[in-house]
């Protein structure tokens, strides 16, 4: 019998400490502008009842029919991992009666989301996304707003060249017409579509729109699209959205075949590509959904949000020149080294006291290793200073302090050595 193997299994990665500054840089970025924005964090479970997801982003969808990961508890419940954050986002709106609180309500969430599709540059089967919800607010200002928000994270990220493309997939009251007159033309075109378009004429004829098929786009270049038949509600609700954007400075492109893949969508739906990404080109996208709220159980809610992939703003922003991105591990710290046994007897009380006054820290757990090994040691954690306790120092109530990226060495009082460092740490000279 060969070694049990333990690997992870495809397209689910571990983030190994190298990369979890790259990892802050965005969450640091997400907190100050939820707080900016006046966006509160929710975090909701990442296994959910299947039927939420099934109900809620729709029997009929990708995500649904082949991406989901279902398992059984115990109990015998039927359990899904959250392949999306909005319809767990509704559904503990409405167990916690969150309607009752001055409306709209502004949630945002980072964190897993799991599918199980084939794995490829940008499409992973754990992935994170930093998304944010607005309830109870039915205008275009609050589409408007969640689009700003998407808009103004990647441009502080430093996300160059994407670009905004909008569109209106219409209501109960105007989609039933665009559908029949879809199933007309592409039932005509059926020859001509891919497999997997065949079976969407029968259940979600709007996805055959922005099918990537050179055979689809073909087809669908003369294909009925909802912006023809938008009934008024829907027509001045998406000319708000679009004045509202423009007022706010943020650009985008009309794109009449743009269709998400999840069935909560009404009215406004938008997505943002990157040219970077090749195939997987899509970093985020979003849209209004003023059914869903009530789809859960709860009363009759607009709502309207956004989710973004982390990963895929990672991969956007490695492919540019000028990355943003934090490069190497930052130096930071003091390491605490012993010359000889006396300084080793005062190791504990230089640690706690660095600690307690604020200065990360740390020292060698070897007793008896060599003054050389401990900076070598010291210098390969990366940090900062090393302050080195000795005998002959001690005894004239010194210590010394190396700078670990020049070299350069002061002795100091034992009294200066917090303020001399925090003077250093915030870059006083
Ligand atoms: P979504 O378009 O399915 O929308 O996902 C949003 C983003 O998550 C995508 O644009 C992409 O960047 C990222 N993403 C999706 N699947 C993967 C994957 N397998 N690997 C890596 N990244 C992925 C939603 O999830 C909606 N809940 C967005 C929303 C919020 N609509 C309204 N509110």
């Amino acid at each position: 019998m060969g070694k049990p193997d333990f690997r992870l299994p495809p397209g689910v990665k571990d983030i190994l400490p190298e990369e979890i500054p790259k990892w802050h840089y965005l969450e640091d970025i997400i907190r100050e502008l939820a707080e900016l924005y006046r966006f509160r964090e929710i975090r909701t479970p990442i296994f959910e009842m299947a039927l939420l997801f099934q109900r809620g982003v729709g029997e009929a969808t990708d995500i649904v029919v082949k991406e989901m990961y279902i398992f059984k508890d115990r109990g015998g419940r039927e359990l899904a991992l959250r392949p999306e954050g909005t319809a767990p986002v509704a559904r503990a709106y409405v167990e916690h009666g969150l309607h009752t609180r001055p409306q709209p309500l502004k949630l945002y969430y980072v964190g897993p989301m799991f599918r199980h599709d084939r794995p490829q540059m940008g499409r992973n089967r754990q992935f994170h996304q930093f998304g944010a919800e607005i309830f109870g607010a039915p205008g275009p200002a609050a589409d408007a707003e969640v689009i700003f928000l998407l808009a103004e994270f990647l441009r502080r990220a430093g996300v160059k060249d994407w670009e905004l493309e909008l569109n209106s997939v219409g209501c109960p009251v105007c989609r039933p017409q665009l559908v029949a007159a879809l199933e007309e033309y592409l039932g005509k075109h059926a020859s001509s579509l891919c497999p997997d378009c065949r079976q969407r004429l029968e259940r979600n004829p709007l996805r055959v729109l922005d099918c990537k098929e050179d055979s689809c786009r073909q087809v669908v270049q003369q294909a009925p699209t909802p912006l023809d038949y938008l009934c008024s509600r829907c027509e001045s609700h998406f000319r708000g959205v679009q004045e509202e954007l423009c007022s706010l400075g943020v650009p985008f492109r009309l794109n009449p075949r743009l269709v998400r893949g999840l069935d909560y969508y009404t009215g406004t739906a938008f997505e943002v590509l990157s040219p970077r990404l090749g195939a997987q080109n899509a970093l985020g996208g979003g849209g209004r959904y003023d059914y869903l709220v009530e789809e859960c159980g709860g009363p009759s809610t607009p709502g309207v949000g956004f989710a973004v992939g982390l990963e895929r703003v990672l991969l956007a922003l490695e492919k540019q020149e000028d990355s943003p991105l934090p490069k190497e591990e930052v130096r930071r710290g003091v390491f605490i080294a012993a010359a000889d046994e006396e300084g080793r007897k005062r190791q504990a009380y230089w640690l706690r006291l660095l600690r307690s006054a604020g200065l990360p820290a740390d020292r060698d757990y070897a007793s008896g290793r060599g003054l050389r090994a401990q900076l070598k040691q010291a210098d390969r954690h990366r940090a900062r200073w090393a302050l080195i306790l000795g005998a002959e120092e001690l005894g004239r109530g010194m210590v010394r302090l190396r700078d670990l990226e020049s070299g350069e060495q002061v002795d100091l009082p034992e009294t200066e050595v917090i303020a001399w460092l925090r003077q250093k740490e915030t870059g006083g000279s």
